[in-house]
């Protein structure tokens, strides 16, 4: 049973890590990244509440984002576990994320950082081209897709997320450093935090973060 949250800057591949990661243990990768996006893309209230946030490059209020998490929880194929992406990102969240599974009588697995320098970051995040229909995850030199500005998945025209003009790439940094960095030590302290070297390569990490758990299961 894995339920494990992925944790990491912007860009440090948490998107690409959790799905190939899913894929291979068969439980679902859930990015509250993706949710969101879908909610603005099908003009949802939640969408349209959320767009102005997302796109100024700053965190959605925690109220709204643990409706949509709580409910996506809650679907039949998270029971037998699931890789979060992009959720908990702030105290609140995980405490809310806490109590959850207690209540439910289950508990986290781990919390995997994913540990890049921020040049790379920049490097990633500008030359990442995403699918609107799918959400799958390319990089134009390091993990282009076959056919340029195709998606391999399902054929649907790649584009770039609109919260990747640099000035926003800058501000979700910020945030991140702010809000988000701090779970670091919550998890640290709960024992749960493994960290990982992120720069690998994209077919190393998933060996990588297999290996720690697997080692920390042991001991
Ligand atoms: P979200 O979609 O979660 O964005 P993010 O956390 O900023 O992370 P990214 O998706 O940009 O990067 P990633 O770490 O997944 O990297 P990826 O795998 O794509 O959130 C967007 C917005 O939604 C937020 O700003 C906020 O407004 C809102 N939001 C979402 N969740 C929220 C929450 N819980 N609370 C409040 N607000 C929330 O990889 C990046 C690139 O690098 C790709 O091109 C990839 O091909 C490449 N790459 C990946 N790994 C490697 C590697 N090992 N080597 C070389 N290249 C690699």
């Amino acid at each position: 049973m894995s339920r494990i949250v992925i944790l990491g800057p912007p860009g440090s591949g948490k998107g690409t890590q959790a799905s190939r990661l899913g894929e291979l243990w068969g439980v679902p990768h859930i990015s509250s990244g993706d949710l969101l996006r879908a909610h603005v893309r099908e003009g949802t209230e939640l969408g349209r509440r959320a767009r102005p946030y997302m796109e100024r490059g700053e965190l959605v209020p925690d109220e709204l984002i643990l409706d949509m998490m709580q409910e996506r929880l809650s679907a039949p194929d998270a029971e037998r576990g699931y890789l979060l992406d992009g959720f908990p990102r702030t105290l609140a969240q995980a405490e809310a994320l806490e109590g959850r599974l207690e209540a439910l009588g289950q508990r986290l697995e781990a919390a995997i950082y994913l540990r890049v320098p921020e040049a790379e970051l920049l490097r990633r995040l500008s030359g990442r081209r995403t699918c609107p229909r799918c959400d799958a995850i390319y990089h134009v030199d390091t993990m282009p897709p076959k056919r340029e500005g195709i998606c391999d998945r399902c054929g649907a025209e790649l584009i770039q997320r609109e919260d990747e003009r640099p000035e926003v790439i800058r501000k979700r940094l910020a945030v991140y450093a702010k809000q988000t960095r701090p779970l670091l030590d919550h998890y640290r302290e709960r024992g749960l935090l493994h960290e990982v070297d992120g720069t690998l390569g994209v077919e190393r990490v998933p060996g990588e973060i297999a290996r720690l758990l697997a080692a920390a299961e042991g001991g």
